[in-house]
């Protein structure tokens, strides 16, 4: 209550770049009795990453100084997670589940890892590790390692292939990209209500202008480094080659060191966000539109009718959610294709994949996670029929789970000739995955309209389970700057820099 008296006392003190730190804990608390004021409610589009983080964010808010608004959470599907969601071999949920999605986020990933903490959940490291990594090009291997992607970098193999120089300037290209991401975490993290001006803040303009490749050539990176080892993680985590997607993406593909994952599955952490939250969540419930009231409000027609409200939050890729907005606001949102990606899970009694299912000499050993490098392809040779194949582990003695993604779908009859027939379970799942990344400066709004806000926005920038927790992060710092002259922390962000490792927004 003292929080909140203080809001409305100093209704600016919301941590929006004062240029002086006030004295708040010294300030005398006056006893008179506080105004009343109006109920307010909120809407959430989406229970994926950034709704469920969305609503997080303005629990914390309701938790520290009383914030009175309800926040109704809308989400079409069954489950709470969007592209962060796992599913059980053979649909037995005695046997782990697997990621379908989201599967990895690292410590820089810092609202990830400390919900992880908080929420008691259990973190494992990443280790596809064990059995080795190999990069396939279509028509051969043209690098294996012991170890595995995260043990690699430092190897004598990658020194005697790529030499001193293009390791480490890549390496320094990456740590240099994380080092501007941390402050997204301090107290002094910028705030945005334009994308392309957080880019420049961070000074990250030049790595969205240019591809990967550009970029890593003119450090100096060595095509054969750029076409092998960074197209490889390009290619696993985005999709996408290293000559069409922008510096930035490609720094944060090739970022995974100390990979962690959720036991049991990453969707746990927004489910665990709602739980911690005030917010109302309906499940299986369709938005078909926004429009504005009457009243200058927000409408929100779905399955369960018509709701007005002060703000929307929306959480979701507007082009794929088939909602309906007034013009001014829909022609405001740049057209944005995902990559559409295929997903493979099987299980096989196999421990490896046999080196003649790749026409190899059967001496050779298939590491357990393959890569891809396009660089065959792109000199005349054939294409790669997937862009990673990887083992993740036993399900059960003797039995092992494999994650294959693609751009096309991969066929029983391809399953069956790679695996020599020793398939169990498969199961396929397209997902528009990730916004096609070419190099940009221009980015959808953060704030569509007074009261209005996308959370998505930040995806064509950097496209993240932990990204979209920072996008909404802002987004419910914004909204409550402008709606009721708060903030996320409300006054007590002045304390925040005593905290060790202290996190903006958990911290405050
Ligand atoms: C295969 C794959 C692998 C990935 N790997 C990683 C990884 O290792 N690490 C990582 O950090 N990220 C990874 N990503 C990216 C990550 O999943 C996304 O960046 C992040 O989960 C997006 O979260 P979001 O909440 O913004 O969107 P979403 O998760 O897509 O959530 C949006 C939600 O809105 C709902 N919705 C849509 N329309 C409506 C409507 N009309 N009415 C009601 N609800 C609606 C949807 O059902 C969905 O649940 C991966 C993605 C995929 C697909
Ligand atoms: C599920 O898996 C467990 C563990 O392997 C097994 O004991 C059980 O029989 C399986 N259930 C079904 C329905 O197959
Ligand atoms: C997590 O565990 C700690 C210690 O056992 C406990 O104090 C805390 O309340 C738990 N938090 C949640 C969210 O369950
Ligand atoms: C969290 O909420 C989900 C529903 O979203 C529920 O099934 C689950 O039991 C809750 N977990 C805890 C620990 O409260
Ligand atoms: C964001 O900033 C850029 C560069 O200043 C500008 O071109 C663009 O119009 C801005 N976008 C919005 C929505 O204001």
């Amino acid at each position: 209550m003292r929080l909140y008296h203080l809001l409305v006392a100093f209704p600016i003190v919301s941590g929006f770049q004062l240029p002086f730190q006030l004295p708040f804990f010294n300030q005398p608390i006056t006893q008179e009795p506080l105004p009343p004021v109006p109920s307010r409610r909120i809407a959430i589009i989406g229970a994926g990453a950034g709704g469920s983080s969305a609503a997080f964010w303005l629990g914390k808010a309701q938790e520290r100084f009383g914030l009175d608004v309800e926040v109704d959470i809308y989400e079409k599907n069954t489950y709470v997670g969007g592209r962060s969601t796992v599913v059980y071999p053979y649909e037995n949920t005695s046997l782990p589940p697997v990621e379908l999605g989201a599967s990895i986020f690292v410590k820089a990933n810092k609202n990830m890892w400390r919900a992880v903490d908080e929420f008691n959940l259990t973190r494992r490291d990443f280790r596809e590790d064990s059995s080795g990594m190999g990069i396939w090009n279509g028509e051969s291997l043209v690098f294996t390692a012991m170890g595995g992607w995260w043990g690699i970098w430092d190897s004598v193999k990658i020194l005697l292939r790529y030499g001193f120089h293009s390791p480490r300037k890549t390496q320094q290209f990456v740590d240099k990209m994380i080092g501007k991401f941390l402050t997204l975490y301090s107290v002094e993290t910028p705030k945005w209500d334009n994308i392309t001006h957080l880019s420049s803040a961070l000074e990250w303009t030049e790595l969205l202008t240019q591809s990967t490749s550009d970029y890593l050539a003119s450090e100096g990176v060595s095509n054969q480094f750029i076409y092998e080892l960074v197209e490889a993680s390009t290619r696993v985590n985005y999709g996408q080659n290293a000559d069409g997607m922008h510096a930035l993406a490609g720094a944060v593909s090739l970022a995974p060191t100390g990979a962690s994952a959720v036991e049991g599955g990453n969707f746990q952490v927004f489910e665990q966000f709602l739980n911690h939250s005030k917010a109302n969540v309906y499940l299986e419930t369709l938005v078909k539109s926004i429009s504005r009231s009457a009243s200058g409000q927000w409408q929100i027609t779905s399955d369960r009718g018509s709701e007005t409200y002060m703000a929307v939050i929306l959480a979701a890729p507007w082009h794929s959610t088939n909602i309906e907005l007034p013009a001014d606001i829909s022609s405001r949102i740049p057209a944005q294709p995902y990559v559409h990606l295929h997903v493979t899970l099987l299980s096989t009694t196999l421990p490896s994949v046999p080196a003649q299912s790749f026409s190899l000499p059967a001496s050779t050993k298939i590491p357990a996670m393959l890569l891809t490098t396009f660089d065959g392809a792109r000199n005349g040779g054939t294409r790669p029929e997937f862009n990673s194949l990887s083992y993740h582990g036993a399900i059960r003695e003797g039995e092992f789970v494999v994650k294959i993604f693609s751009e096309s779908r991969i066929e029983d009859a391809w399953l069956s000739k790679m695996f020599e027939g020793q398939v169990g379970w498969v199961h396929r799942k397209e997902w528009d995955a990730y916004p096609v990344l070419p190099p940009t400066t221009t980015f959808p709004d953060v704030k569509l309209a007074p009261g209005f806000y996308y959370v998505n926005a930040f995806e064509p920038f950097i496209s993240t389970m932990e990204t979209e927790t920072l996008a909404s992060r802002n987004v419910v710092d914004l909204l409550l700057k402008e709606e009721l002259q708060s903030g996320i922390c409300g006054s007590a962000e002045l304390s925040g820099e005593a905290v060790e490792d202290y996190v903006y927004g958990w911290d405050c």
